[in-house]
Parts: structure tokens; C-alpha cells; sequence
């Protein structure tokens, strides 16, 4: 034998100088819920160990974040019912809760990178992305709201918006309203290829924002598909976007690698609420050693091609890394 693989496996140390891909703080975005109120922690029934949160204890959820090392928050808001209606007013309401996060978030850490997340469904009476007219999500007047919301996020102090609607054209809507206002600091992660997927579930329960109608097929992606995912983010890519993302990512790895080998942009996977979720459901019931199973998860969506990766394992992660 002139070749022996298992050389380079022989202790840990070997295997540490060897190892292709190290997971580091900076990899990770932290998703965090943010709902009204003073003091609230309301733990998410189908997502055990993760929270939403009010803005005050957001701060102080942020503030553990920056000192591990994360250096970026990706900011969901839990709208009031009474807030709801199809055209996105809350959305782009200046002291909405969103606006809000944001500033005190850049107020309390100036550094810390905060992305939000643009899309109409934590504001839609049908919990739907976009405008909805009979049983249709119309695209045009939903792009032209979701620039005012991209401008209203900049105008708090948004760092990046995070357009995570699929509607077609939205990219360079936001990048053009930015610009002419100035925001040429303000940068864009585009859920280029997001799919439509079951693994969302739990973050709709988080939210209160499972689509009232039907489903969102006809504008989040047919898992079925690649080709299309190189597609929709090429076009992202020239309309503006800084960042790409493929959503979801355990079972998007091919789409991932794929999009890394045809882009010359940081990439970002989204390891979603369901696949947090699975992992938590399994480790409760004695069948997987939760720890291993985060850091073989995250470390391979950063071997499959992912630069970024946001993940509700964020924390998590980085104190086991610290380990
Ligand atoms: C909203 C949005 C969703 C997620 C991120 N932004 C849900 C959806 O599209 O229905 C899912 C995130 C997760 O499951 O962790 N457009």
C-alpha cells in the first residue's frame, strides 16, 4: 500500500490541521423574533429553546450576541392583529416595531450588523407576502411597497434589507429607491432562491403568519427545480443584491454549492425553523446528541459553499465552538 487515507485521521490533532472547514462567529446571522410589549419572553411552542422577545429584552439578547462574537442580527417583527390589513401600512410605518428594533439595536451596539427581514407577511391580514387581489399576490404594486419598507428600514438605520418575498423585479426597485435617497451604504441580502417550503412552519407559528389562503407556490420556488435558483439569483446579482441566500438549507445543499460555483457574491444559507426544530424534536427524545448534531450541520452548509449562514443554532454554536 502506497496510500494510507487514514494517516491524516490518526489523532485530533492531525485531523484539526487538516480539516478543510472551520466554523467561526462571524459565519453566523442570528435570526431574532421581536413582538410588542415590556419584558416579554414567549418561548415559540414548536421551536423549544428560541424566544420572541420585546424590544428591551431584544437589546439585551443582542448585546450576548455582539460579545460572542456575532457580528449580525436578522430582525423579524410580531405584528398586532390590529395592525394587519393587504396593502402593507405597517410596514412602512416610521415608528413601527421593526423601525423601532432597528434603532435602539444600532443605538445599543453601533457595530453590530443589523439586516430585516422585507416582505408584507407579518403585516398581512391573508399572511401572504405580498397585496393580494382575489386569490391572487399581485407583483408590481407589492415591489413598489416593498421599496418604501426597504427605504423605511435605511432611514432607522438598517445596515441591509433582506427582501425575502420573491417577488420578480424587487431587487432593483429597492436598490434604485435607496440611491436616489441616498442609502448608497445600505446594503441588499436577496433571498434569490427560496423555496416553497414545509420546513417554514414553526417560524410561521413564531409569527402568526401562515398564509390565511392557499400556499405561496406561486411565488416562492418549486422544489423540484436548480436551474431556475441559478436564474433568479444571476438576476438578483445584476439588479443590485450584495448577498445571496438559499432558503431553506439542509436540503438545498446541491442549490447552495451550485450558486457558490456560479456567483462571485458572498452566499448565505438559511438553515430554517423546521430544520431547527427537527433537530431539537430529535435530541429531546434521546435520539440525536443535539450538540453534534449543530456543529455537523452548520460546519457542512459551510462546506457545501455557504459564507453565511443564519440559524437559530447561532448562540449555540459559537459556545460550543468556544469549547
Ligand atoms: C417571510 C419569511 C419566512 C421565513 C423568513 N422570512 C416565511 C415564509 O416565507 O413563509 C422563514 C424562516 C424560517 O422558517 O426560519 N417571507
Amino acid at each position: 500500500m502506497i496510500r494510507r487515507n487514514r494517516i491524516l485521521r490518526t489523532s485530533p490533532a492531525i485531523r484539526a490541521m487538516v480539516a478543510e472547514t472551520i466554523l467561526t462567529p462571524s459565519d453566523f446571522i442570528a435570526p431574532l423574533f421581536v413582538t410588542e410589549g415590556e419584558n416579554v419572553k414567549e418561548e415559540i411552542s414548536s421551536m423549544p429553546g428560541y424566544f420572541r422577545y420585546s424590544l428591551d429584552l431584544t437589546i439585551n439578547e443582542a448585546k450576548e450576541l455582539w460579545s460572542l462574537g456575532i457580528k449580525s442580527v436578522l430582525l423579524f417583527v410580531k405584528a398586532a392583529d390590529s395592525v394587519k390589513d393587504n396593502k402593507g401600512t405597517e410596514a412602512v410605518n416610521p415608528n413601527g416595531l421593526m423601525q423601532r428594533a432597528i434603532r435602539d439595536i444600532k443605538n445599543a451596539i453601533p457595530e453590530m450588523v443589523v439586516m430585516t427581514d422585507v416582505a408584507l407577511d407579518p403585516y398581512s391580514s391573508y399572511g401572504h407576502d405580498g397585496i393580494v387581489e382575489g386569490t391572487e399576490i399581485v407583483n408590481d404594486a407589492t415591489v413598489e411597497v416593498l421599496a418604501r419598507m426597504s427605504l423605511s428600514h435605511a432611514q432607522a438605520g438598517a445596515d441591509f434589507v433582506a427582501p425575502s418575498d420573491m417577488m420578480d423585479g424587487r431587487i432593483l426597485a429597492i436598490r434604485n429607491i435607496l440611491e436616489a435617497n441616498g442609502f448608497d451604504k445600505v446594503g441588499i441580502m436577496a433571498y434569490s432562491a427560496k423555496y416553497a417550503s414545509c420546513f417554514y412552519g414553526p417560524f410561521r407559528d413564531a409569527l402568526d403568519s401562515a398564509p390565511g389562503f392557499g400556499d405561496k407556490k406561486t411565488y416562492q420556488m418549486d422544489y423540484a427545480n436548480s436551474r431556475e435558483a441559478i436564474r433568479e439569483t444571476l438576476m438578483d446579482i445584476e439588479e443590485g443584491a450584495d448577498i445571496v441566500m438559499v432558503k431553506p438549507a439542509m436540503a438545498y445543499m446541491d442549490i447552495i454549492r451550485l450558486i457558490k460555483d456560479r456567483t462571485t457574491v458572498p452566499v448565505s444559507a438559511y438553515h430554517v425553523s423546521g430544520e431547527y426544530a427537527m433537530i431539537k424534536a430529535a435530541a429531546q427524545n434521546g435520539w440525536l446528541n443535539e450538540e453534534k448534531a449543530i456543529l455537523e450541520s452548520l460546519t457542512s452548509l459551510k462546506r457545501a459553499g455557504a459564507d453565511l449562514i443564519a440559524t437559530y443554532f447561532a448562540k449555540d454554536a459559537v459556545k460550543l465552538l468556544q469549547r
